[in-house]
């Protein structure tokens, strides 16, 4: 447990689920019968995916979204604890569907189909994000879904900034991917804004160094710009504006790309902590993230 005076905490607020993944050595083809090769029930959700790398990687990590109660959510909390992540002020509620993704692996390209049901339970409020002490924190990382809530948890973030010394500000990421979410209010607020390919791509634009420079021009002078872009590596710029690419880190085999993403994101997040030059930060989050890809899940991520 963090002590006021020791190291402060790392927050991802966001999705948390459960993933039951299929394994198979190809894509199955419509209306046929098939086998898998294994099949992986695991916690899922872009920021508990994130806060989980984090934790793996040395830093104190916590975890805020909403479950329903039941056992699928015992499930996850305790695979969210084995992993360090402190889970304290998630929201719990009764009678709920679970959130939960149906998803087959095809091991033989490490593609991922992710099928995602996301019925009735309400998301993280603004009210319930103010139940946190914002002194805990150094990091605060966002997930761009319910963004009417999100927009409001960003805004209090800045203010207590703005009252803090500059040790104890809390640096805001946000990830833009889903655009029908419509993450937009991160752009012109952020401190990191992670532009998932998705996301550009729904912008026009076709490389990450495109839309990293797209992005750049939008962002706050002091912010930094980081996109991922699968197999072609990872771009960002930074507030001196200079550019820098890395290569995806091959695995050997990939067999799981499930998560990519957000583990690069948890590493990007992790390496900043760690105040490394952009480029070394952009290295690691594709070297962890590039492992991940040659192994199912997210453990033993660290160096
Ligand atoms: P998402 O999970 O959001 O679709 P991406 O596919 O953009 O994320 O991947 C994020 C990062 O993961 C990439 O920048 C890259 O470093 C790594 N990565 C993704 N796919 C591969 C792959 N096939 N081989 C090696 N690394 C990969
Ligand atoms: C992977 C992931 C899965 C989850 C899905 C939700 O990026 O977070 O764990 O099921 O996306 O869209």
């Amino acid at each position: 447990m963090f002590q006021p005076g020791g190291d402060k905490k790392v927050l991802c607020a966001g999705l948390i689920c459960l993933d039951i993944l299929s394994v198979l050595d190809h894509y199955p083809v419509e209306d046929t019968d098939n086998r898998i090769e294994r099949q992986i029930w695991q916690k899922g959700g872009n920021c508990a995916n994130s806060a989980a790398v984090v934790a793996q990687l040395g830093e104190q990590a916590e975890f805020i979204g909403t479950l329903a109660t039941g056992r699928a959510a015992d499930m996850v909390l305790d695979e969210m604890r084995e992993f360090g992540v402190e889970i304290d002020h998630v929201v719990m509620h009764d009678g709920c569907d679970f959130p939960s993704s149906t998803i087959i692996i095809n091991t033989h390209t490490g593609s991922r189909t992710i099928i995602h049901a996301d019925k009735d339970l309400p998301e993280l409020t603004f009210s319930q994000f103010q139940q946190l002490d914002l002194n805990w924190y150094k990091w605060i990382h966002f997930e761009g879904r319910n963004m009417t809530e999100v927009s409001q948890m960003v805004n209090a973030v800045q203010e207590f900034n703005h009252s803090a010394s500059m040790e104890d500000r809390i640096i805001i990421s946000g990830e833009c991917e889903k655009a029908k979410y419509q993450p937009e209010y991160f752009i012109s607020t952020v401190d990191v804004l992670f532009v998932a390919k998705e996301y550009a791509q729904h912008h026009g634009f076709t490389t990450a160094k495109a839309a990293v420079h797209g992005f750049h021009s939008r962002v706050k002078k002091s912010a930094t710009v980081v996109c991922a872009w699968g197999e072609a590596g990872a771009d960002a710029m930074g507030p001196d504006g200079v550019h820098h690419h890395t290569d995806a880190y091959s695995p050997g085999q990939v067999v799981d790309t499930l998560g990519a993403g957000d583990t690069f994101n948890g590493a990007i997040i992790a390496a900043m902590c760690r105040s490394l030059p952009l480029d070394e930060v952009l290295k690691f989050g594709c070297r962890v993230a590039g492992r991940k890809c040659g192994q199912f899940g997210y453990r033993g991520l660290r160096e």
